[in-house]
């Protein structure tokens, strides 16, 4: 069973994802992560983020298994993987390797910005997580706060704006609900209670 699980950044997609694939006894590949270890790479060697030839070659050698979400959540990294993911041989190297992820038994649970359109169009179960811009600026603030940074509501709001700009108007395979995928709106919504309805939609859908 795939389970594909796309949203704009913060809007609770990654917790959902992992929560839902541990419930299911699914793997799990948050495909923002392949995006933010080539971006970090290239961050880390002063390389040009424009550069597709070496991005292409990072992704190539890729391990999916080595990616330490604590050093790639960097914001800089999330912001440099946004404007590399417009660079269409390096989406195309790492949807093969998303794909791959994807086809090893018993299935696996993948979020990102393309799962439903392009990366597993025929997912089981596609689900699209959303929140108004103020709700999921208000839970990335008090997440970094908790990490004891600094962080003010009003860039980080400006900041997922323009970074849903960026994703949802990019030529190749933009940030969009699929045609098939369930709206799940978290606005409102507590994890807890997000979970409890990711986990009656993809039931359902199973028992149909
Ligand atoms: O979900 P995230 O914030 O870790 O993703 C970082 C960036 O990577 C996001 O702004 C756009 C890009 N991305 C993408 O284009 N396609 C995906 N499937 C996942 C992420």
């Amino acid at each position: 069973m795939i389970i594909a699980i796309d949203g704009p950044a913060a809007s609770g997609k990654g917790t959902l994802a992992r929560r839902l694939a541990s419930h299911f006894g699914l793997r799990h590949l948050d495909t923002g992560l392949t995006y933010r270890a080539v971006a970090a790479a290239l961050l880390a060697n002063g390389l040009p983020l424009g550069d597709e030839a070496i991005a292409v070659d990072i992704a190539h050698r890729l391990d999916l298994g080595h990616m330490d979400r604590s050093v790639l959540s960097a914001h800089e990294i999330g912001e440099a993987a946004s404007r590399m993911a417009v660079l269409p041989g390096l989406r195309e190297e790492l949807v093969r390797l998303q794909r791959a992820f994807a086809m090893v038994p018993p299935g696996a649970v993948l979020d990102g910005r393309d799962i439903g359109t392009v990366v597993c169009p025929d997912a089981e179960v596609k689900l699209y997580i959303t929140a108004a811009p103020e709700a999921r600026a208000r839970r990335r603030t008090a997440e970094i706060l908790s990490q004891g940074k600094e962080a003010d509501f009003v860039s980080v709001l400006e900041d997922l704006k323009r970074r849903d700009e960026r994703d949802q108007t990019r030529a190749v395979a933009p940030l969009k609900q699929a045609a098939d995928a369930h709206l799940l709106d978290t606005t409102e919504m507590d994890i807890e209670t997000a979970f409890r309805a990711a986990v009656d939609i993809v039931t359902a859908n199973r028992a149909s």
